[in-house]
């Protein structure tokens, strides 16, 4: 289901401006055992944490477009219910595939919102 939002904030980073779009407050992770998915206008995007940190991740299988973040991550790895190929936690590296990772996006947390660059 898409979940469209306009509510974005910005950062120079490198001396360009970045624009962070926003996905879910730190109360809703939380509430979903540190792990959801969300649209953000045409981006499936699975959030996590991991390890201490939050990550952002395609949530669009490489194999046949199935939803990597339906199962909650085990031992640090999803696993894609469909053809069980699975990906890292760290860095969304395909560990069945290599070479077939899915796409990272860059978050920032400010006021107890989470934000992902769209362009990372
Ligand atoms: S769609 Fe994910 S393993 Fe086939």
């Amino acid at each position: 289901m898409s979940s469209e939002t306009s509510e974005v904030i910005t950062s120079t980073e490198a001396g360009t401006e970045v624009i962070y779009h926003f996905l879910a407050t730190s109360e809703e992770l939380k509430r979903s055992g540190g792990q959801l998915t969300r649209w953000v206008g045409d981006h499936d995007i699975l959030l996590y944490e991991h390890e201490g940190g939050l990550k952002a991740i395609s949530n669009i299988c490489r194999h046949f477009g199935g939803p990597v973040g339906y199962l909650k991550a085990k031992d640090g790895i999803f696993t894609c219910q469909w053809h069980n190929w699975q990906y890292s936690c760290k860095d969304g590296s395909c560990l069945t595939h290599p070479g077939l990772g899915l796409r990272p996006y860059a978050v920032k947390v400010t006021g107890g919102k989470i934000y992902v660059n769209l362009l990372s």
